[in-house]
């Protein structure tokens, strides 16, 4: 079914896999302040500032699953995997350990070297996310982060110093992970924090998606510049919103939200704003610092390939007293009837990335890259080192039968297959490790617990079959 380049791989992110939050001249960046517990949620959505945590708290992200130590061990177990794709971003303040340095950390460019290399090494294709939920906290405490546009010339520093070093070995490129994060999640998507009682919270975010977008497409003109043989991906968190009835109210409702998450590929693929975008803002008194230098920079550096997660579709309703904000990843909606869901009330929809592919190719025609698919789940270790995720299994499988209809009967081209993740790994939303999604289990609880040991799920062996079927 797929050409010899399809890629097959599973993804992480810095921030949930690493650890070693303060060696070689680490920084510290947003996420390493986002606690684990109760108050998660409000420092994640920039309602709560993180320095109100409390003083017990415990933050994830500082031991991850000590990839930082481990990666050695877990490239050969990916290599075992047969796969020939690792999805992994680099952590911004390890390069810049506050970000507003004129030159980088050697040591924290080392070890991304010696990462690539070792993928290499065994075949395996590095597709990086130069920010992955990660902004250092020096621009934090500087700039309020990507509220201002000093940003723009911070992230492009950055992106240029990762390009010139890892070209050649770097062929994928996204810039920021999940972009429509920022909607929900604004200090989980871009280390901001506000303060409703004084700002307008549409004008900040909206704001701040103008500056990722155009530092975005300034590090798209810097690799093109640097390394015109390697791409570089905008990243959406995707998945259709449905309608929950033929009510034409509520198809209404679902149509807008969809417009709205499809905001920022419309200008990062076709290099301009919607114009439901322009009339909104101006309806609502948004005062905007938008240059046409900047409109420009946007129209002449469109990105090369459209990247996406897929964990659930989303529905719709205009009567918003049903609204569950726990239906899938990030953005609420209402539960849909006629779908299962998982342990953590995300609903599970294969024929739904069937449908997103299908919108994403009709609206942009530019070439898909999956590079998140998967499920969050309990699993059980037993006492002979197995663990019989079956549900993981049938998950994937249904979800991978999609795909190939979408790719053999609807000819959607699409790059690879990257799920998530590999690694059982901290999840973003909850800060547990018990929402397990790797196909390798990590020994590790929620309190950072555990001998940190690797074993192979039930999940790893299928899908290492599927892969040398399908390769
Ligand atoms: C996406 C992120 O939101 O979904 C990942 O890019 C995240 O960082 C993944 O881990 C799954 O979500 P969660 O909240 O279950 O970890």
């Amino acid at each position: 079914m797929l050409n010899k380049k399809f890629l097959w791989g599973g993804a992480s992110a810095a921030n949930q896999i690493e650890g070693g939050f303060e060696e070689d001249g680490r920084g510290l960046s947003n996420i390493d302040l986002l606690p684990y517990g109760d108050q998660r949620l409000a420092i994640a959505q920039g309602k709560m500032h993180y320095s109100e945590a409390k003083e017990d708290a415990y933050y994830p992200s500082h031991t991850g699953v000590d990839f930082y130590h481990h990666y050695k061990e877990d490239i050969q177990l990916m290599a075992d995997l047969n796969v020939n794709a690792f999805r992994f971003s680099i952590s911004w303040s390890r390069i810049f350990p506050t970000g507003l340095e004129t030159s980088p950390n050697e040591e924290g460019l080392k070890f991304y070297d010696n990462l690539i290399d070792e993928l290499l090494k065994y075949q395996i294709e590095p597709v990086v996310t130069i920010s992955h939920f990660d902004v250092p906290k020096g621009l934090m405490d500087a700039f309020e982060s990507w509220k201002s546009r000093e940003m723009i010339a911070q992230f492009e520093k950055y992106a240029r110093t990762l390009f010139n070093r890892y070209k050649g070995r770097v062929k994928y490129w996204i810039s920021f992970n999940e972009i429509n994060m920022l909607l929900h999640k604004p200090f989980t998507g871009a280390g901001i924090f506000i303060d409703d009682q004084k700002e307008n919270r549409k004008q900040v975010i909206f704001q701040a998606a103008h500056y990722e977008m155009v530092a975005s497409a300034l590090a798209t003109k810097a690799l093109r510049e640097i390394d015109p043989d390697a791409q570089l991906g905008a990243m959406l968190a995707a998945g259709d919103y449905y309608p929950y009835s033929a009510n034409p109210e509520d198809v209404f409702v679902a149509q807008k939200a969809n417009q709205e998450n499809f905001f920022f590929l419309d200008v990062q693929s076709r290099g301009e704003y919607p114009r439901w975008a322009l009339k909104q803002f101006e309806a609502e008194n948004l005062s905007l610092d938008i240059t046409a230098d900047d409109l420009q920079i946007l129209k002449e550096n469109t990105c090369d390939f459209i990247s996406f997660s897929y964990y659930s579709s989303r529905t719709s309703k205009a009567d918003t007293s049903d609204v569950d904000t726990n239906t899938g990843n990030a953005a609420g909606g209402v539960v849909n009837p006629y779908l299962k869901r998982s342990e953590w009330g995300w609903m599970i929809d294969p024929l739904g990335l069937r449908i997103v592919m299908n919108s994403i190719w009709d609206r942009y025609q530019k070439p898909l890259m999956i590079v998140e698919n998967g499920l969050g789940a309990k699993d059980t270790l037993t006492d002979t080192d197995v663990v019989h995720d079956d549900y993981r299994i049938a998950y994937l499988n249904t979800h991978l039968e999609m795909i190939k209809e979408s790719m053999t009967e609807d000819g959607i081209p699409l790059m690879g297959f990257i799920m998530w993740s590999i690694l059982d790994l901290v999840s973003s939303s909850s800060g547990e490790m018990s929402k397990r999604y790797g196909l390798i289990y990590v020994d590790k609880d929620n309190l950072g617990n555990g001998s940190y040991r690797r074993i192979k799920k039930d999940s790893f062996y299928w899908f290492k079959d599927y892969i040398t079927e399908n390769k």
